[in-house]
């Protein structure tokens, strides 16, 4: 009886084992059959009440059977797994002959080339960079600045102020503060960095924008030396035909007190679009450093004078590329961007 049974399950093994499609199948056929409530092993635990002739007879054949069960699983799930295998390696291969993506290589942005043209030019002259936090005291950019207390620059209508003490600068100016107070002169420094103000974007303004400012505290600095420096500068950047004028004009730190402009690279004076019909063109702030600045900062104001001047960047990037519009340059489109490489 169990002799038939055996091939039985021999045949139902062969079968089901053969027709296993993948790993798991595999695995539920052994368990069908070998497992521990496995067919094969049912027959074998039941061989106890058998006679030991026959027991000794059946249980061969029940070894034998089982012997070939578990040669038909080992090659069954050795091809399984080369089948799996193989399925993985199609799936994930690579194709390295296909042309590869091409790297989108960035551009330096506009601002950036530009703070870089007028450092370079200072350092030349030599001027060393340094950089001030955008978040100021009130102190190092107004009072120490010699702003009146009422100042309308002061304004909440202005100024982004943090809390009362403190503030998104309005200027590169508390780097002048924060260079007197860390360094004895000799000073020569220029500083570039962001500056705040409460303003509406139109093509001409933004709440953020960049500055780069100037600083020289020497013994025997006149107005003359400012003039010279800032004409050199006038001529690097935007052309050796260029001529510089200096106007009268107010800030609370300087004293004498100027505004530069240049005669315009476009047209060369005879007046264009560019200084719209002028022929000058406004560049910057400067002037001699008031002595109420100097002396926050220790400096001996009988033996030290110095000047100082301030620039807007947007302003002379615009100027050097013909752009009409402030806000092109935050709005991070590449295609604008990359005009300037
Ligand atoms: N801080 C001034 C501004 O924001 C620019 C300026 C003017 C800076 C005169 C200076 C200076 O250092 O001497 O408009």
């Amino acid at each position: 009886m169990q002799n038939t049974q055996l091939r039985d399950i021999l045949n139902e093994a062969r079968e089901q084992i053969e027709n296993a499609a993948n790993r798991s199948e595999t695995e539920e056929a052994r368990v069908r059959f070998l497992g521990k409530k496995g067919r094969l092993t049912e027959i074998l635990r039941s061989m106890g009440t058998l006679d030991p002739e026959e027991r000794k007879a059946l249980g061969k054949l029940a070894n034998d059977a089982r012997a070939e069960i578990e040669g038909m699983l080992t090659r069954k799930f050795e091809k399984v797994k080369a089948a799996e295998h193989a399925l993985r390696f199609s799936a994930e291969a690579v194709d390295v002959t296909e042309p590869g993506a091409p790297l989108r290589i960035g551009a330096k942005h506009p601002i950036t080339r530009t703070i870089e043209a007028i450092s370079r030019i200072f350092m030349r002259m030599g001027f060393s960079v340094t950089e001030g936090p955008e978040v100021e005291t009130v102190f190092n950019n107004f009072d120490a600045l010699n702003a009146a207390p009422n100042h309308p620059s002061r304004e909440l209508t202005d100024t982004f102020y943090i809390t009362e003490d403190t503030l998104l600068r309005t200027q590169t100016s508390p780097v002048q503060v924060r260079t007197l107070l860390s360094q004895a002169p000799p000073i020569k420094v220029i500083s570039p960095g962001r500056c705040f103000r409460v303003d509406t974007a139109d093509a001409t303004h933004s709440p953020m924008f960049h500055q780069v400012e100037g600083l020289l505290v020497d013994e025997d600095v006149s107005m003359s030396d400012l003039k010279g420096t800032l004409d050199v500068f006038a001529k690097q950047m935007f052309g050796e035909d260029v001529k510089t004028r200096f106007r009268p004009h107010f800030f609370p730190f300087t004293e004498p007190i100027a505004e530069m402009d240049m005669s315009c690279f476009k047209c060369g004076g005879r007046g264009c679009r560019v200084c719209k019909g002028g022929g000058w063109i406004e560049v910057l702030g400067c002037g001699m450093v008031h002595p109420n600045v100097l002396r926050v900062g220790g400096v001996d104001t009988e033996r030290h004078t110095g000047f100082a001047f301030g620039m807007g960047v947007e302003r002379i990037a615009m100027l050097r590329h013909g752009i009409d519009d402030i806000r092109l340059f935050y709005e991070n489109d590449m295609r604008f961007i990359e005009q300037f490489g």
